[in-house]
């Protein structure tokens, strides 16, 4: 008898940690990370790209380090939204373009590869236009 009851707690127990988990990842953790903030982030004169940029070639790795790493986060996180205009497709492959160019920043940040992170960071600042065009409404 005791035993079943002991049961019966841990599923209970677990049954509520199900739930708040569930709760929880809808309030902020597991939350997808909205296009506008990502683009507040990445891009811009003060934003993660040019910040990994500097720092490289500034040799301050560390600096350049953590920027990439978020940016790694938010090339990620792009796609999981669905696009505000135009074809699912297109998105599909500008989004993944824009994280491969994120991976491949904070891989050659990872490697302390200034060059590498310069050739990436203005391909990123080249592909602004075409996603924008197709998927940005105006
Ligand atoms: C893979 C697609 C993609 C790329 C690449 C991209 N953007 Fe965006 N950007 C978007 C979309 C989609 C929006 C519209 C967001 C919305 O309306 O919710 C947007 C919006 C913006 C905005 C408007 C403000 C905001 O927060 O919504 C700015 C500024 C911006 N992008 C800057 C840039 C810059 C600068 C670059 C290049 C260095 C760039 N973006 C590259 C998809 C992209």
């Amino acid at each position: 008898m005791g035993r079943k009851f002991a049961a019966l707690g841990l599923c209970l127990t677990a049954g509520l940690f199900t739930v708040s988990g569930v709760v929880f990842a809808d309030d902020k953790k597991d939350a997808k990370i909205e296009i506008h903030e990502i683009m507040e982030k990445v891009p811009g004169k003060k934003g993660l790209c040019v910040t990994c940029a500097t720092a490289a070639k500034a040799g301050k790795w560390e600096d350049a380090q953590k920027a990439s790493a978020e940016m790694k986060k938010y090339g990620e996180a792009l796609g999981k939204n669905d696009p505000p205009k135009g074809s699912k497709d297109s998105w599909a492959k500008h989004t993944k373009v824009f994280g491969e160019t994120m991976t491949a920043i904070d891989d050659a940040a990872q490697k302390k590869d200034s060059a590498g992170v310069e050739k990436a960071a203005a391909a990123f600042g080249k592909s602004c236009k075409a996603c924008h065009d197709a998927h940005q409404k105006k």
